[in-house]
């Protein structure tokens, strides 16, 4: 990925931050413990309720030594309301590392701290540490999308590590405010959900996605392709009145009832050698799976043993048959 376009973004950026910047209790008197606590307490929660919070807790745990030689129900104390209270003790245990050993001065270092990931990372190693370690979240993600105007999923991992190499290949000597510029302009003005705000935007002259007039178009998040596409064959075997049902095992719809199915192979015919007389495609999407099903209503001689066979009518009061499969129930009457 060219980072030339990058490169050229940063000093209106930067400029744009100095002047435009929220004014933010962790912006003052900056330590990296400091930040360490800010950065901690910014996961899963809102700025504005980190906001109040921050300077009580820092008052009362000023330096790394002062929140390890405190007892963890104090800590808790101080952490109440912000929730996620692992967090908390996390940044307990990240203390007592600190106060023995130092505060680390690599990204393995501070990646190694309890609660800390590779954003927090990061986000510490070029705010406080002054080195280039770009943290990439939602936001940063969807800042470059638009200014690239590029059509790569977000979601995908592949997505964030090529963003994660342009951001170190194109970081700018004021690593710490580059970074937090970053956060701020996809804070307040390339706001997510076809909202962005260009007019204020630095970016305007530069942005792809904004020059295109497709800003909304960005990020791609397509989370269609993320879904796993499974293709079966859904028999519907009725034999006189009754209708054969399966007892789904562990996973998706566990202890619900379904009709016999196969991965498409030709299984309706395997498992019913009966007589054909009605097929109906259907789809159903779940979070993570989408069932492409073609359903058949097939005709059998003799209730095979491996069912259980019950009548439409107890089907309707006993069975619980999960919706994905509506198209077929029309077929029980
Ligand atoms: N969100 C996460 N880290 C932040 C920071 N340092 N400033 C503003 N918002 C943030």
């Amino acid at each position: 990925m060219e980072e030339t376009l990058l490169k050229t973004a940063a000093p209106p950026l930067l400029a744009w931050f100095r002047a435009n910047k929220r004014d933010l209790p962790w912006r003052h008197g900056r330590t990296p413990y400091s930040t360490l606590v800010a950065e901690l307490m910014l996961q899963q929660t809102r700025v504005e309720a980190v906001k109040e919070r921050y300077g009580e807790f820092l008052r009362r745990f000023p330096t790394a030594e002062a929140l390890a030689a405190a007892s963890e129900d104090e800590v808790l104390k101080m952490w109440e309301g912000l929730g996620y209270y692992s967090r908390a003790r996390h940044l307990h245990q990240a203390a007592k590392i600190i106060a023995r050993e130092g505060f680390p001065q690599t990204w393995v270092g501070v990646r190694a701290l309890p609660g800390v990931g590779d954003y927090t990372a990061g986000a510490i190693c070029s705010i406080a540490l002054g080195l280039n370690e770009p943290a990439v979240d939602g936001n940063v993600l969807r800042i470059l999308a638009r200014l690239y105007a590029d059509p790569a999923n977000i979601g995908e991992t592949g997505t964030k590590k090529r963003f994660s190499a342009l951001l170190k290949a194109a970081y700018p000597p004021e690593t710490g405010e580059f970074c937090e510029a970053l956060m701020e302009l996809g804070a307040i003005v390339c706001v997510p959900n076809g909202a962005p705000m260009c007019g204020a935007c630095p970016w305007n002259g530069l942005c792809k996605a904004h020059l295109a007039g497709e800003e909304v178009r960005f990020p791609v998040r397509s989370e269609k392709r993320e879904r796993r596409v499974e293709e079966i064959e859904v028999c519907v075997l009725k034999c006189g009145e009754k209708y054969a049902l399966k007892k789904r095992g562990k996973g998706l719809l566990a202890g619900l009832w379904e009709f016999p199915n196969f991965p498409r192979s030709g299984g309706a015919e395997a498992c019913a050698r009966g007589t054909i007389l009605a097929r109906r495609e259907a789809k159903h999407i779940f979070t993570h799976v989408e069932w492409h099903m073609t359903g058949y209503l097939i005709e059998v001689k003799e209730e095979c043993p491996q069912y259980v066979w019950a009548t439409a009518k107890e089907i309707e009061r006993n069975y619980a048959v999960p919706s994905a499969f509506k198209a077929f129930t029309a077929w029980i009457k």
